[in-house]
């Protein structure tokens, strides 16, 4: 690892797998100048299985690989991982995770005070959405649904597979027949299966994707000052900590037009 190619200040941003790429998407769109630093964790994907002291481990870890370039902020593009997140920053670089920004989100949207949460086995032990939704209102009722098996076909790219899609219905009954009016997609992979599950739970009920809500306080910041205006290259570099063209296959498929520039190893373990 070398943080010599060029960029002169970047955002990081890491996940365990693609997921963080919805959240790249997003980052990208709406801050097409900055550049950014992808870690994909792929060597120890999931992350969703694991305990809580494992989960820090490979947060730290991976946040360390960040600050080794001359990174400005670091995204935790991993709900699973942001449970473990204590603080907002982390050796004084601005650090943000995502349940804040779907808790607040999901706040705002639901009127009847119904939100449920999808998300991996280890979000919803942590009842990491549940705190966070009842520190800005105790009167919202929360449904928690693990879903542990999308992310995996989400790596697949089975996205639109018929299996996807019963088991997805298997996943969403409960919190439908709980009447909730708000869903949080709990998990950077599930918002690449949006427009299924928005299918599957009909267009009364909103779909709550974290990376909107981080967009506009990353956007807030850097007009701010709390993160630094300067800039990159512009470009999108990305380092995964094992190999495979799969990885790379569905990661551009999720960025559609925007470029990833590189590829390269990152030898965490
Ligand atoms: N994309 C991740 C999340 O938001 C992790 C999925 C996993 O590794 O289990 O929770």
């Amino acid at each position: 690892m070398s943080p010599e190619w060029g960029v002169m200040s970047a955002i990081g941003i890491f996940d365990s797998g693609v997921g963080g790429f919805t959240v790249l998407k997003a980052l990208r769109a709406a801050l097409p100048d900055e550049s950014f630093i992808y870690l994909g964790d792929t060597a120890r994907l999931p992350y969703g299985s694991k305990s809580p002291d494992t989960i820090r481990h490979y947060l730290k870890q991976n946040i360390e690989f960040l600050l080794a370039f001359p990174v400005k902020a670091v995204i935790v593009a991993c709900n699973s991982a942001s449970t473990v997140v204590d603080g907002d920053h982390w050796q004084g670089i601005p650090l943000y995770d995502v349940i804040q920004p779907g808790a607040l989100a999901a706040v705002k949207a639901s009127k009847q005070k119904k939100v449920g949460i999808l998300g991996t086995r280890a979000t919803v032990a942590s009842q990491a959405y549940v705190k966070a939704i009842h520190e800005i209102d105790a009167q919202i009722e929360c449904v928690q649904q693990s879903c542990p098996l999308l992310v995996p076909l989400v790596e697949e790219g089975w996205e639109n597979d018929p299996m996807s899609r019963m088991i997805m219905t298997r996943y969403l009954t409960a919190p439908i027949n709980q009447g909730v009016d708000t869903l949080i997609l709990g998990c950077t992979h599930y918002p690449v299966l949006k427009p299924i599950i928005q299918e599957l739970v009909g267009p009364d009920i909103a779909l709550i994707d974290s990376a909107d809500v981080l967009v506009d306080n990353l956007k807030r910041d850097l007009a701010d000052g709390r993160v630094t205006t300067d800039l990159g290259a512009g470009t999108i570099e990305v380092w995964t900590t094992d190999s495979g063209s799969h990885f790379h296959e569905i990661g551009q498929r999720i960025m559609g037009s925007w470029p990833l520039d590189s590829w390269q190893h990152a030898d965490i373990r």
